[in-house]
């Protein structure tokens, strides 16, 4: 069993088996980070290029780690201090790159598209690290690897996704992966931050938050962009926390079990409060699992199998 395609641009199209695949692969290698040496030499002689047109911190250090702990060189190029500044050209920059001989490049922009169309021009494997709105596929492996790991597993939890759905790349990329892994999905955000027509993604659509965690399994929290508030989709950040903000009294009507989660960075006291980021949330986890996740998707996609990992 093996990814189909040479690149990783999003998690809609994929299969179960698929994600099964990434995930107990993934499982073999967070042993890797548990060990005093964090290295194995799966990708020894390979070269991957860190691309990232956005800041990052969890994401873009764990793509370098994870290609580190596989032997790869990894080289990460910051676009503030490249030639995009004099005007380069997405695709120009990617050739030049793969000019030298890379064999993965790992894009974050904020154009939704942008690593598939680079996908299109190149050999070298392209991940996508998350595109404008459209999908962050790693961060929702590492999410489903880590409901997987809490709760034993994904087919019937049941997962509130709260925020602002309609400009999440997180929150459309989890509702692919974790509708197709037979979990349900509610989600819940003021009607300005729910896309029209989004049940036919076969989720459930909430306005009401403390309807929205009722019994639930997962609380997936995402981050308020406070942007939005300029753009007039939301009336005010305290208004928004009061109706949208998940403190510990909110998070008692889920079930006793529940975990909390945030793909981060998070706003203390808007979505989340400092209580139940701290003292429940699986938050550091999600980060820990994100870079098993990133070394069995670079693996997979430079031609290993399960049984080699
Ligand atoms: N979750 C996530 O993508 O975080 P970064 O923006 O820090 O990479």
């Amino acid at each position: 069993m093996s990814l189909r395609s040479k690149d990783l641009l999003g998690i809609q199209g994929m299969t179960a088996d698929e994600i099964n695949l990434i995930l107990d692969t993934a499982l073999t290698f967070k042993d890797v980070s548990e060990r005093d040496i964090k290295k194995v030499p799966a990708l020894r002689g390979k070269t991957v290029i860190n691309l990232f047109y956005e800041a990052s911190t969890r994401t873009r250090t764990s793509f370098e780690l994870a290609g580190k702990r596989l032997s790869a060189d990894v080289i990460n190029i910051s676009t503030s201090t490249s030639s995009v500044v004099k005007g380069e050209t997405l695709l120009d920059t990617a050739q030049n790159i793969e000019a030298m001989k890379c064999h993965m490049i790992i894009v974050r922009h904020s154009c939704s598209g942008a690593p598939e169309y680079l996908s299109k021009r190149l050999k070298s494997s392209v991940i996508n690290a998350g595109d404008g709105f459209h999908e962050h596929p790693t961060q929702a492996l590492l999410d489903m690897f880590t409901i997987r790991e809490k709760l034993g597993s994904l087919k019937g939890c049941t997962i509130a996704i709260v925020g602002d759905i309609a400009h999440s790349r997180v929150a459309r990329s989890n509702i692919h992966g974790l509708t197709t892994m037979g979990a349900r999905v509610r989600v819940c955000g003021p009607p300005t931050m729910i896309p029209q027509g989004i049940e036919h993604l076969g989720v459930e659509v909430h306005y009401d938050m403390d309807k929205a965690v009722e019994g639930v399994d997962v609380v997936m929290m995402l981050r308020l962009q406070l942007e939005r508030q300029t753009a007039g989709l939301l009336p005010g950040v305290r208004e928004y926390a009061r109706f949208y903000g998940l403190d510990q009294t909110r998070l008692n009507r889920a079930a006793k079990h529940a975990i909390v989660m945030h793909p981060g960075p998070m706003n203390r006291g808007v979505e989340i409060s400092s209580e139940v980021a701290d003292n429940t949330s699986v938050i550091l986890d999600q980060v820990t699992n994100g870079v098993a996740i990133r070394m069995a998707v670079m693996f997979l996609l430079s031609g290993g199998s399960k049984a080699e990992a």
